[in-house]
């Protein structure tokens, strides 16, 4: 139309070069505010965690998209802020491990709900909603399945929530990522020998909690804060789980196991609206074949698992069994809402030197979510030709350019000697559906210090970007000389914290669509 042209004619995408800058920039044409941030009440019980990463948002009202439901996962926390304690200083750190310090880490993982609204241009949170609430690793929460998982129906909570979406029936989805951090590992030799890996965190030397009890797919209602998970979609580090909802209403989910030569999975739903009587499926990208994860069906998981719960508890060598192709980790997984085609951010495999990652496409047979045959290509790779590395979130907005941001690890990032440097610090990134700058990258936020932009979601009114930005300062030894102080409080700690981008330019490339 006339007027979307005239859209694209004054458009002004000015791309904000690197920097390693300890502060949130942002490309002209953008403002952002601080909708909340950890330690934040939430209502006088509760208060919001730490390290958000995934955010959604749901209107209450669809007629109105500047009041509802944000939720936001709490992946993990950095002990040295949460719980005052200091790995680093003790050869044997475990042994001064106390049950207060994790009670405080386990209350600040999981996710949050919290009302928003906005007015004049700035989201609030409405303090004391009494929709208002924590899901914690505390929480908890039933199996979407008939067999008991090591002797539990009901499980003690949710965490390593990493990314997520929204289910067609508005019920929030959140994905346990690096659960192996807090409970550790069950791991099996070839002789089938169970050994326990010990976690990060030591969770387990006050909680006996089985590590298969973490690695699923998490849905929560935000009416009640019920949650349950959903083992059919097996166990392993869910980055994240993007669903589609086919014409007869079953459900088709994406999802990707974020760890080197790991897979990528989609579950095919056989009865309308469930996550839980169906088949998962795992990919093989050369051959272009969607492989069964059935012990039904296939010889070879039947000879080695005792039943299909074992199969999808050990997900990751049944898929390796069956010959699916090992994935330089992948991210976050969307789906054009134009093409159809489906994109995967494969971040990086530094055991195979991919150090700058790429973005899968995946094109299903004839444009069927449910097809078991497909075709994958590099839509994009990263590295300094374009400008891009790690990528990590995807998002479309209401125009179908692609969002994009980056995870160079805190480590890694910055750092003389690594292929890191010239990216500098990490950033949010948008390619162009269309003008003159169409398929390139450009950068349009630059994250602080040792930070990663994460959870892009656009309000849905298009006219808001909700953003987190986790772990600022996660590379500090010391918390009285943090590595970040922002968002700059008065007692100089970096916070993880949520923010509402706004502006011309978010406005602009939402509405340039059909042009
Ligand atoms: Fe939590 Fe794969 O990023
Ligand atoms: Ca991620
Ligand atoms: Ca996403
Ligand atoms: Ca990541």
């Amino acid at each position: 139309s006339k007027g979307n042209l005239e859209n694209l004619k004054t458009l002004v995408l000015e791309a904000l070069p690197a920097s390693d800058k300890d502060d949130l920039l942002l490309a002209k044409g953008l403002d952002y505010h601080i909708v909340i941030k950890w330690g934040d009440q939430i209502s006088d019980k509760d208060t919001f965690g730490f390290n958000n990463d995934f955010t959604c948002f749901i209107p209450l009202d669809e007629k109105n998209p500047k009041d509802g439901l944000l939720w936001v996962n709490h992946e993990y926390i950095n002990p040295l802020f949460v719980s005052d304690f200091d790995y680093e200083k003790y050869e044997n750190p475990q042994k001064h491990r106390t049950k207060a310090q994790v009670d405080k880490e386990m209350y600040n993982v999981g996710g949050s709900i919290v009302r928003v609204k906005e007015e004049n241009g700035q989201w609030k949170v409405v303090q004391n909603d009494p929709l208002n609430r924590r899901i914690t690793a505390q929480t908890p929460m039933r199996l979407n399945w008939d067999m008991p998982i090591k002797g539990k129906t009901t499980v003690i909570g949710t965490h390593s929530n990493c990314s997520g979406g929204i289910t067609p029936w508005k019920t929030f989805i959140t994905c346990e990522e690096n659960y192996d951090s807090f409970f550790g590992e069950t791991e099996y030799d070839k002789n089938n020998q169970a050994t326990h890996i010990p976690s990060l965190y030591d969770w387990e030397k006050f909680y006996n909690y089985p590590p298969e009890h973490y690695g699923w797919v998490v849905e929560i209602n935000p009416k009640d804060g019920t949650a349950q998970k959903h083992i059919a979609l097996g166990r392993f580090a869910h980055e994240c789980c993007t669903l589609y909802e086919l014409a007869d209403k079953r459900i088709v989910a994406y999802t990707g196991d974020d760890k080197n030569n790991e897979h990528l999975y989609k579950f095919i739903s056989s009865k309308p609206g469930s996550l839980k009587e169906g088949t998962l499926y795992v990919a093989n990208t050369e051959k272009g074949q969607w492989l069964a994860l059935d012990w039904e069906t296939q010889p070879a998981l039947k000879k080695k698992f005792k039943d299909q719960t074992e199969v999808l508890i050990r997900a990751r060598e049944a898929a390796k069994l069956l010959g699916a192709t090992e994935l330089n980790r992948p991210e976050d997984i969307e789906i054009d809402p134009i093409t159809g085609n489906i994109f995967v951010s494969l971040t990086n495999n530094n055991s195979k030197k991919d150090f700058h990652g790429s973005i899968l496409k995946i094109e299903e047979t004839k444009g069927a979510f449910d097809a078991l045959t497909f075709k994958a290509s590099t839509y994009l790779a990263g590295g300094e030709e374009n400008g891009f590395s790690c990528p990590d979130n995807l998002a479309f907005d209401l125009a179908g350019n692609l969002w994009m941001t980056s995870d160079i690890s805190g480590s890694s990032m910055n750092k003389k000697g690594k292929p890191y440097m010239p990216f500098k610090n990490n950033g949010l990134f948008v390619i162009p559906r269309h003008g003159k700058d169409a398929g390139k990258v450009i950068r349009v936020a630059s994250a602080p210090r040792d930070a990663e932009l994460t959870g892009p979601w656009f309000s849905p009114d298009g006219k808001t970007l909700f953003l987190s930005v986790q772990h600022p300062g996660e590379q500090t030894k010391d918390v009285k000389n943090p590595t970040s102080q922002w968002p700059f409080d008065k007692d100089n700690i970096p916070k993880p914290a949520v923010v509402a981008i706004t502006g011309d330019l978010i406005e602009k490339m939402n509405k340039l669509n059909k042009i």
